[in-house]
């Protein structure tokens, strides 16, 4: 905190904001972390919290009102004592989803994504992928999740909504998430007893190791493949103000919708992770650590942090760590706020630093210019815990399975029409036909490789390969059986991206809107050949022109379908033209209208 700071006394009512200040260090860069907080603890983070931060971190009231507003988690207004955001994932939607958030609506007296309740007691909206659509639909109640959604548990909901209860007195069983394992392999079926990668790292030195690391051929998991060693050597030997000067940080903001299998590791295998983040610590010379977890996470937040707590104690963080090893290394967790562009590697950085999360311009890469304009490391939750047991068990362990281009395993989250959904560890080069027949899908039609950003594969494909020489993936699989609307599917993609664009480049903020509109427009059947074609032509301008990957990516599924799945628009290819509303409907509307108001006149 910066001692010259002059300390005006809080707004009446908001007597802990400067202890809440104090906690983030006062520091403009936490901006985002206080105002979590502020939220948290007011529920509201209203005008005059705004002067008083801007006033304390030396920022202009319009910068925090412009942070307030990009995150879709923070609001100025009060939401109600209960928020509650229904997860509208397509495979939720599917399961139901939308019926289940009426129910609650309408048993509690609101709509969904209407206004507070008169009592200030709640609003219900939809909010984008939790992350649970393997135990879906699921909710988050003032952003603690609730899984497993039924009738029975929406209805246990209400009663509880009703009576006011404080969440801390809701029953526990409603908020367990399974961790939802369904095959284990190379990663989550190896032993890696406590801080393994740094008793090799003592042993074998860094310079032994990350040549382990590039022999193995690790790539990041989190869906680019970039080389995991590579990346780790740029940092290194990037030119940093000191020594130690770089920074790890960890990706688990896990939003690409479908995805949920990071949910696991930082439920079950926290150790792991940290142990990778310590060890590339230790290999570049960093002595800052982040881990970026999703907001939707917030369940995860206290137990992840214990586990910092116990590693600190035993000697595998902090400054006992400096003991043992020659360098410290410390960690701190940072809460995401809603924002899916903030899994992009430099919007992650822009929220680490308390902004926007818009992406960056590139080069510099964050290796060599990262947070704070340190060299920095970002990777994902999955790639740390693999760096971490490679160190251990080596190279040659790792590369045992897998395929040329593409060694070791992948976790996959498998969601959709399936008898299993769940956690699936694979080696690379599984095909998708296995995938089909071990979770028990019966009579797929499409599976969607990669979430929403990705690939949609017809079954005539599915001899295809999850590898990053055929069908790479962070993670997500979705399967759509013979029954299910394609359309609807593409249409869920498109809403999805139209929410989440960032508005910072123009072909991403007007493009995404206008894709919407046009399968909004095939799906009230009047589009014609000539919309297909513009939402062809659309969809390249903004693979060609976006400024990141949300951009360039948000129409893959769209013209997948268009062109692997020519049936589903079959009959719009074949209308040259169609307008963009229904003439005679209209006209027949007016004449009904002027129908009755002419029966209106004679009655009177
Ligand atoms: C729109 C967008 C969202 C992304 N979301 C994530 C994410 O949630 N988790 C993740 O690990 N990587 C995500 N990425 C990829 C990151 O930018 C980056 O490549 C990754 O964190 C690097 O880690 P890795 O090399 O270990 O995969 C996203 C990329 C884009 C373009
Ligand atoms: S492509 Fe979309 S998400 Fe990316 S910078 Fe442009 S507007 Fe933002």
């Amino acid at each position: 905190m910066n001692e010259n700071r002059q300390l005006t006394p809080p707004p009446e009512g908001r007597e802990q904001l400067p202890e809440l200040l104090q906690a983030w260090q006062g520091e403009s860069h936490n901006l985002l972390q206080i105002l979590i907080e502020v939220q948290q603890r007011y529920r509201s983070i209203d005008r005059e919290t705004v002067a008083w931060l801007a006033q304390q971190l030396r920022l202009s009231p319009l910068q925090i009102d412009g942070v307030i507003d990009f995150y879709s988690f923070l609001h100025p207004d009060d939401p109600g004592q209960f928020r509650l955001l229904i997860s509208d994932n397509i495979i939720e939607q599917l399961q139901g989803s939308r019926a289940l958030a009426e129910r609650l609506a309408s048993r509690l007296g609101v709509t969904v994504g209407g206004a507070v309740r008169a009592d200030a007691r709640l609003s219900i909206d939809y909010t984008s992928c939790i992350g649970m659509s393997d135990q879906g639909p699921a909710l988050l109640v003032n952003g603690w999740t609730i899984p497993a959604l039924t009738t029975a548990r929406i209805d246990q909901i209400a009663e509880l909504v009703e009576e006011g209860r404080e969440l801390t007195a809701w029953p526990q069983e409603l908020f367990r998430v399974a961790p939802g394992v369904r095959r284990s392999d190379l990663l989550l079926a190896t032993e890696h007893p406590d801080g393994a990668a740094l008793t090799a790292l003592l042993r074998d030195g860094g310079a032994a190791l990350l040549q382990q690391l590039e022999q193995s051929g690790l790539r990041g998991r989190g869906g680019a493949g970039f080389k995991t060693a590579l990346k780790w050597k740029l940092c290194r030997d990037a030119a940093a103000s000191s020594p130690n000067q770089r920074v790890v940080v960890c990706n688990a903001d896990e939003g690409e919708p479908g995805t949920f299998k990071d949910r696991l590791l930082l439920q079950e295998y926290a150790d792991r992770m940290f142990d990778g983040m310590t060890l590339c610590a230790g290999i570049i010379g960093a002595s800052t650590g982040f881990v970026y977890l999703r907001g939707e996470y917030r369940y995860l937040l206290e137990p992840l942090r214990q586990e910092l707590a116990r590693r600190r104690e035993v000697g595998l963080l902090g400054a006992a760590l400096h003991d043992r090893l020659g360098f410290a290394f410390d960690i701190e967790i940072h809460l995401g706020a809603g924002a899916y562009i903030c899994g992009e590697e430099s919007a992650l950085l822009e929220s680490l630093e308390g902004k926007r999360g818009h992406p960056r311009n590139r080069p510099p890469f964050p290796v060599t210019r990262g947070y704070r304009g340190y060299p920095t490391v970002i990777n994902n939750v999955e790639t740390f815990v693999a760096a971490a047991m490679i160190a251990v068990h080596g190279a040659e362990w790792f590369c045992r399975v897998g395929s040329a281009a593409s060694s070791g395993t992948k976790l996959l989250s498998i969601s959709g029409d399936c008898a299993r959904p769940g956690i699936y560890e694979y080696p690379y080069g599984v095909t998708l036909q296995q995938l089909l027949e071990e979770c028990g899908a019966v009579d797929p039609q499409a599976v969607q490789v990669a979430g929403a950003a990705g690939r949609m594969v017809p079954a005539r494909d599915f001899g295809r390969r999850i590898a990053f020489e055929d069908l790479a993936t962070g993670g997500s699989l979705m399967i759509f059986n013979q029954q299910r609307d394609l359309l609807a599917v593409v249409r869920n993609f498109a809403d999805f991206f139209a929410h989440e664009s960032c508005g910072f480049c123009t072909p991403c903020r007007v493009g995404t809107t206008l894709i919407q509109r046009g399968i909004a427009k095939l799906q009230a059947d009047q589009g014609s050949a000539e919309d297909l074609e513009h939402l062809r032509q659309l969809a390249g301008v903004m693979r060609r022109t976006s400024h990141c990957g949300l951009g360039t990516t948000a129409t893959v599924a769209l013209l997948d379908l268009l062109e692997q799945f020519a049936h589903v628009t079959h009959q719009v290819a074949q209308r040259p033209f169609g307008p963009a509303f229904d003439l005679d409907s209209a006209l027949q509307e007016a004449r009904e209208s002027g129908e009755a108001h002419a029966t209106e006149q004679q009655g009177g």
